[in-house]
């Protein structure tokens, strides 16, 4: 019994606890549509980090999108249009949702690593 108990333990503490990988998430989820440069599907996300809300040169965004130009791609914003792109943005052609928190913490690390 004592040893079932153990070995139980065991294997629960065996199970590593996979980091979300930002790359990864980038590569199945973003990559698609966001290219190392702005092409007719997405906007380029080099340097979008800390940018201002639409200002990348040669992409025509969505009216709801341009609304949010006076303001910047703060983490805090990155985070909530990743998490509901309609609910922050109504309107925005971007409809991909990140429903994990540790997801969206993950993408917006790499994000900061593309210039
Ligand atoms: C189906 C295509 C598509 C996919 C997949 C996609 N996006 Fe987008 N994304 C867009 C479009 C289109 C826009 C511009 C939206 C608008 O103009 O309303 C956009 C805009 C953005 C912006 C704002 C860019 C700016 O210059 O202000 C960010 C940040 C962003 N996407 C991040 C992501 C991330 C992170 C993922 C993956 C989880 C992702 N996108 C997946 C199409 C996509």
């Amino acid at each position: 019994m004592r040893s079932a108990i153990f070995a139980l333990l065991l294997g629960l503490t065996a199970t590593p606890a996979l980091a979300a990988d930002g790359a990864q998430l980038f590569n199945a989820q973003c990559k698609m549509c966001h290219q190392a440069a702005t092409g007719p599907l997405a906007p380029t996300l080099a340097d979008v980090a800390g940018a201002k809300i639409a200002s990348k040169p040669g992409f025509n965004y969505s009216p709801a999108l341009k609304a949010k130009s006076a303001q910047t791609w703060t983490d805090a914003n990155l985070d909530a249009y990743l998490a509901n792109p309609t609910g922050f943005a109504p309107g925005t052609r971007m409809m991909v949702k990140v429903a994990k928190p540790e997801d969206r913490q993950a993408l917006i690390g790499y994000m900061k690593t593309l210039k």
